[in-house]
Parts: C-alpha cells; sequence; structure tokens
C-alpha cells in the first residue's frame, strides 16, 4: 500500500486535496500532518475521519523530533507538502512566522526524507505547493511562465520563493525526486475568512465595511480550489520529477470588479431589495508592498499533461458564497477567539 504524507491537510487547499485522496485511492494510505494552526481545522475533512485509509497526526513540520518518529513508524513513499503560513498580511506583521514554517519547516521535511529514502528514490516523490506570488509583480500586461525569474515581494512571497529553491536544491545535490507547482489565489469551500473573498463573504453576512485595499485595481488570477486540487492530482501522477508547472484560472479580475460581482451575487440570494451590498465597500489604506498584478501562463500543463479548469468563475463564486449561508456555524466557530483581535489589529485605521 503506497503511504503519503499530507502536509497542512487541515487548512484550505490541504483539506480538499485530503478528501480527493482519501475517496479517490482506497489503495493509498494516507496521512495528514498538521499543526492546526489559526488556520488548521478538523472540521474541513470531518467527512474522512473514519476512512480506513486515512489518518490525522498533530504535529508541526518544525518539530524534527516528530518527523523523525512518523517517518521511522510509516515510511511514506510521497509527499504532498501544502502546510504553510499563507495568509500575506500576517507575513507582514510577524515574517519570522513565515520563515519557521515555510523554510524551515520545509528543509525539515526535505532532510527526513532524504534520510528515509537516500539509498533508493525509486518511486518516491516530494511534490511541493507553491504560488505564483514568488515572481513578484507585472505590469499591465504579460504572463507569469515557469521560466520567469524569483522576484518575491512580501515577507510571505519571499519564504515560500525560499521553499521553493530548497526543494529544487535537493533535487540537483541529493537527488531527490520532487515537482513544484505555483498556483495562482484559489477560492472555494473551507478558506479562512482573512483572504478577499471569504472575509468579505462573512462581512456582507454581517452587514460590515468591505475594506478595499487603496484604489482596488490591483489584479489577481482565480482558480476554484477543486480544480486546483485536481491539477495537484495529475501531476502527482504524471512522472514529470524535477519539473516546475504553473496552475492558474485564466480568470484576471481586479479586485473592485471581483467585489462588485461578489455583492451582486450576494444581493440576489440575500434577497436585498433596498441598499446593495456594495454600499459597503471602503476603500482603506494599501497593503504595503502591494503586488500590482499576477498573471499565470497555464499552457505548460495543459499541453503536457492535459489540465485545464472546469469550474467557470461566476458558477465558482456561486457555489462559494452558497456553501458560506450553508455553513455559517463553520464560520461562527472560525470567528470566534484569536480572529478577533487580529481583525481590530488589522483594519483599525
Ligand atoms: P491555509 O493557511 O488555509 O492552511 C495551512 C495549513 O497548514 C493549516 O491547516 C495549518 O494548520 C497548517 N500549518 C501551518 N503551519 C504548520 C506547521 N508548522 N506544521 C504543520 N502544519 C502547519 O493555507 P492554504 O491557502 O490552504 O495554502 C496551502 C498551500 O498552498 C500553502 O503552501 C500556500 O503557500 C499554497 N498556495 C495557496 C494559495 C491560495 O490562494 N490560498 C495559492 C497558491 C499556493
Ligand atoms: P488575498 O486574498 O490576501 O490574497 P493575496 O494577497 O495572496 O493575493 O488578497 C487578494 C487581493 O485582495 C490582494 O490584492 C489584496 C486585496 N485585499 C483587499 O483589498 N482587502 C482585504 O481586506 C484583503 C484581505 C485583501
Amino acid at each position: 500500500m503506497k503511504s503519503i504524507l499530507i502536509t497542512g491537510g487541515a487548512g484550505f487547499i490541504g483539506s480538499h486535496v485530503a478528501r480527493l485522496f482519501v475517496k479517490k485511492y482506497p489503495e493509498y494510505k494516507i496521512y495528514n500532518l498538521d499543526k492546526l494552526t489559526y488556520a488548521g481545522n478538523l472540521e474541513n475533512i470531518s467527512d474522512i475521519e473514519d476512512f480506513k485509509n486515512y489518518r490525522f497526526i498533530k504535529g508541526d513540520i518544525c518539530d524534527t523530533d516528530l518527523l523523525l518518529r512518523v517517518f521511522n513508524k510509516y515510511k511514506f513513499d510521497s509527499i504532498i507538502h501544502l502546510a504553510a503560513e499563507s495568509h500575506v498580511d500576517r507575513s507582514i506583521t510577524n515574517p519570522l512566522d513565515f520563515v519557521n514554517t515555510n523554510v524551515i519547516g520545509t528543509v525539515n521535511l526535505l532532510n527526513q526524507f532524504k534520510e528515509t529514502h537516500k539509498n533508493n528514490f525509486d518511486g518516491k516523490l516530494f511534490y511541493h505547493v507553491s504560488t505564483d506570488e514568488v515572481y513578484g509583480s507585472l505590469g499591465e500586461s504579460g504572463f507569469f511562465t515557469e521560466e520567469t525569474s524569483y522576484d518575491p515581494n512580501s515577507p510571505y512571497s519571499a519564504s515560500k520563493a525560499s521553499s521553493d529553491h530548497f526543494v529544487r536544491a535537493y533535487g540537483e545535490t541529493y537527488g531527490l525526486p520532487y515537482i513544484i507547482s505555483n498556483c495562482s489565489n484559489n477560492y472555494g469551500p473551507h478558506q479562512f475568512p482573512e483572504k478577499l473573498l471569504p472575509l468579505f463573504i462573512h462581512n456582507i453576512i454581517n452587514s460590515r465595511p468591505l475594506p478595499v485595499y487603496g484604489d482596488g485595481t490591483y489584479t489577481r488570477d482565480w482558480l476554484y480550489v477543486k480544480d486546483h486540487a485536481c491539477a495537484i492530482d495529475i501531476l502527482f501522477h504524471s512522472n514529470k520529477i524535477g519539473h516546475t508547472y504553473n496552475i492558474g484560472g485564466f480568470n484576471e479580475w481586479k479586485n473592485i470588479d471581483l467585489v462588485k460581482e461578489l455583492c451582486a451575487q450576494m444581493d440576489i440570494k440575500l434577497k436585498k431589495k433596498e441598499s446593495s451590498s456594495e454600499s459597503l465597500i471602503e476603500f482603506v489604506k494599501d497593503r504595503p508592498g502591494h503586488d500590482l498584478r499576477y498573471a499565470i501562463d497555464a499552457s505548460k500543463i495543459k499541453k503536457d499533461l492535459n489540465w485545464k479548469p472546469s469550474v467557470n468563475f461566476k458558477k465558482g463564486l456561486s457555489l462559494t458564497i452558497d456553501w458560506y449561508l450553508n455553513n455559517k456555524n463553520w464560520l461562527k466557530n472560525v470567528t470566534s477567539g484569536e480572529y478577533r483581535n487580529y481583525y481590530k489589529k488589522q483594519y483599525s485605521a
């Protein structure tokens, strides 16, 4: 039985990847290692917790003793590494948390994987999940390709860029078999309400202001999270060892247009008649070092592996809003406690 370690599987994207693998591959044993930070939540994967081919391990990828113990015990054949500190605004406040988990945690995993399999890497894989933010910012035109030079601007993207370099270096130096993918902004169910879309959905539900940074002309490419999980599945099974792939939605939106589309859809779903949710929009102080535009050229994965997004954006957004409206308890649970302090610090003028 193939033994696969998924890190960060209680987070947003990791929970979708864990669910996909557990349900689709009963012949694999899936181990989900997660520290359960503020962003990790066992509710995200409660539907698979009783599956025979699934086991949850609470732990920190920075804990070398723990990694030694679990690698010795379960002899993971492959890793899909998603555990990370993932929010740019938090990286501006606490950069060291990002260095610890994203850089040192990744190197710990690489070391342990190398030590476990160094005599025979056949059939093994270290799959590293990364972001398009490592490439920095685009101007009004152009796209990130796999050949674009790294040019990170935030502590988050710098820490992810560093982790990508370490993965590649372990490939070159020790022959460790790896694949890296760099994906654009994900959206969908189970995303923590600190990122743009779930934050604004939460605020609209509660008639709170929608804090748009700067003039709102910043541009992102958006991909439905299940399409990302599907791309990871395809790449994981592709034998494209030593390759990097960009994954994107072919779906660019200026923040302000995206927020207006969100407001329009929510007005219909909430049957708002008198005033539109748009009246909640407030332009607030900009994020320092805010990248102007991200846009992915995902033609390599399309050409090599025939992957392309399957969910149309307006449909994906509608599914996402419905999920949050139908899971108000989930929202309530994750926005109690620490969240309130975070919100106050981040959004008080
Ligand atoms: P998330 O913040 O929702 O989840 C991260 C998970 O990692 C949480 O469950 C958390 O508990 C866990 N974790 C954090 N530190 C840990 C540690 N030290 N040890 C073990 N577990 C730890 O993040 P996400 O949005 O699901 O992102 C997952 C991965 O995908 C990250 O590597 C991120 O850089 C990458 N990515 C995210 C996006 C996006 O739009 N969200 C886009 C491209 C790439
Ligand atoms: P975010 O969801 O934090 O993702 P990233 O910074 O990784 O792209 O932000 C998406 C865009 O939305 C980004 O340009 C910043 C902007 N934004 C706001 O305008 N207001 C907010 O409150 C947040 C969280 C983000």
